[in-house]
């Protein structure tokens, strides 16, 4: 059955958007939390993400300075340190590239099978921020986490700042890709590179994506340390919501 009623509480619960047919509406909220492509592509992502990231500072301790040549930016607080050894892999510059360009093609393929699973299976209408209808949402789950408010926002699947968070990712995701080949072939490249600002700034914007990576791993571990319940929902998909 698909009364309008229903429809308006499940919209409600799964937090999915009003332009939803009564279909789609029943179909999202008959899945489990994690579907598996959503699990594989996540788990896949780890490993390789750390991969990417040691070899990609393994690469930069070859030359461990932002800037043009001779001329350094100022702002970078690590011009001339290295990055520490237990953070770098591959060895040496060009085996580290042989790494860093081997699974690149690995993270990017993930990333692009992610994002067509999203956008095939109407996942992303429970997953991805959609400013008017998360916006209120994302502000008033950080009020509560600031103890600014007494309770948390109702919410589906995700809460307005989950989906903020995760929805940062794909665009660090593809920020982090287009820099990337712009590096790696800055002159069959050139428009690509000249977008970014030019080489430099695409080095610096490549470094920047990293660090905002590390800083939303730090952060979304201990929010999975706060939640324990999600790790299960994320290794075994979790209870489909009539089960
Ligand atoms: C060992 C490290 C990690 C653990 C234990 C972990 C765990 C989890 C868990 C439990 C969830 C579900 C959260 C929830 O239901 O509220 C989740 C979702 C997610 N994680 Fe991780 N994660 C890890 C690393 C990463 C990394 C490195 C990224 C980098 C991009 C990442 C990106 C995401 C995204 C985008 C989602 C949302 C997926 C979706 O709903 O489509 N995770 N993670």
């Amino acid at each position: 059955m698909c009364t309008c009623a229903r429809v308006r509480a499940s919209r409600h619960s799964t937090g999915v958007s009003p332009v939803l047919s009564c279909t789609a509406v029943r179909d999202l909220e008959h899945r489990r939390p994690q579907p598996w492509p959503i699990r594989v592509a996540h788990w896949v992502n780890v490993p390789l993400l750390a991969i990417m990231a040691a070899s990609g500072l393994q690469i930069l301790a070859a030359y461990p300075m932002l800037g043009p040549q001779g001329r350094p930016y100022g702002w970078y607080p690590f011009q001339g340190t290295p990055p520490p050894e237990w953070s770098r892999l591959g060895d040496w510059l060009a085996g580290a590239r042989h790494w860093h360009f081997a699974f690149g093609w690995f993270l990017t393929l993930n990333g692009v099978a992610y994002v067509l699973y999203l956008a095939l299976s109407g996942e992303w209408r429970r997953r991805l921020f959609l400013p008017r209808r998360d916006t209120r949402n994302a502000l008033a789950t950080l009020a509560f986490y600031l103890r600014l408010r007494g309770h948390a926002p109702e919410q589906g699947l995700y809460n307005g700042l989950q989906r903020l968070a995760y929805t940062g990712t794909l665009v660090l995701g593809a920020l982090s890709i287009l820099s990337g080949l712009a590096l790696y072939k800055p002159v069959q490249l050139r428009a690509l590179a000249s977008l970014l600002g030019g080489y430099d700034p695409a080095r610096a914007l490549h470094l920047i994506v990293l660090a905002l990576f590390a800083l939303f791993t730090v952060g979304h571990i201990l929010m999975v340390l706060l939640h324990p319940r999600t790790l299960g929902e994320m290794v075994t998909g979790g209870r489909k919501p009539d089960a």
